[in-house]
């Protein structure tokens, strides 16, 4: 296998349990806690800015309505992504990519960034993502992880930015993920951690790949996974778990 220059663990949707996820209070709190790797979602807006949020609309987690992909940038940003979670959150606003790659880039934090298109969109979203990618980092020291459970996204991100490192992400084992997954070039496959022991960790790293879980948030669950032989983490407890 290559050299793998991220961190075991890495923190989900910036640290999005104590604050709210996919914002950069989120990765503020996350690094305070001493991570130097996050997780985040990724999706566009109509006119094609790139920007966090996890759901399909804005109705879980902004004082927004309906659908993100419907909407321009500079609506979106005037929204309140922080109140949904707790009242010292009120007026967090949705962050532009740009702005996370700035706080990673300046505290010397490795990003795994999902790619988390909207419906239809898919593979749009994996090349604009990859391309703002590869100029945000460009001439960093760790590249960020690109990461979908969308094959038709990584196959865009592929095309558009080959050098960028790729994950695919599995929520179950369907049949031929492994041919997907070697025909779009990963360096790893992320699962749910129920999916994940020593014999797939072995079966992966094989290939030559590298095995990640998500969301682990049971410390004896993390002692078995490392002791396995997992390559990274992704946790909302950043307050139970050290890195
Ligand atoms: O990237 C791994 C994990 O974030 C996938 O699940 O739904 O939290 O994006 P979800
Ligand atoms: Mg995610």
């Amino acid at each position: 296998m290559k050299p793998w220059p991220y961190p075991l663990w890495l923190a989900h949707r910036g640290a999005g349990k104590l604050a709210p996820e996919n914002t950069l209070a989120a990765f503020r709190l996350g690094a305070q806690f001493g991570y130097r790797a996050f997780e985040c979602d990724v999706k566009l807006s109509r006119d094609g800015e790139a920007f966090l949020l996890h759901d399909d609309t804005l109705d879980r987690t902004t004082s927004g309505r309906g659908s993100p992909a419907e909407q321009d940038w500079e609506a979106l940003a005037l929204l309140d992504a922080g109140s949904w979670h707790s009242p010292a959150f009120a007026a967090e606003p949705l962050p532009a990519f740009a702005q996370i790659a700035q706080f990673c880039l300046a505290n010397g934090c490795a990003l795994n960034v999902e790619i988390k298109p909207c419906p239809g969109t898919e593979a749009l979203t994996g090349a604009t993502v990859a391309r703002e990618a590869a100029r945000l980092w460009a001439g960093a020291d760790v590249p960020p992880l690109l990461s979908s459970f969308k094959p038709e996204a990584l196959v865009a991100a592929r095309d558009t930015e080959p050098g960028l490192p790729r994950a695919l992400l599995l929520d179950t084992l369907w049949d031929g993920w492994p041919e997907v997954a070697e025909a779009l070039g990963v360096v790893a496959v992320i699962t749910n951690w129920r999916l994940m022991d020593r014999a797939l960790i072995e079966r992966l790293h094989a290939r030559g790949w590298r095995a990640l879980v998500y969301t682990v948030n049971d410390v004896p669950v993390a002692e078995q996974l490392i002791a396995d032989g997992i390559d990274g983490l992704i946790t909302d407890r950043v307050d139970r778990i050290t890195p």
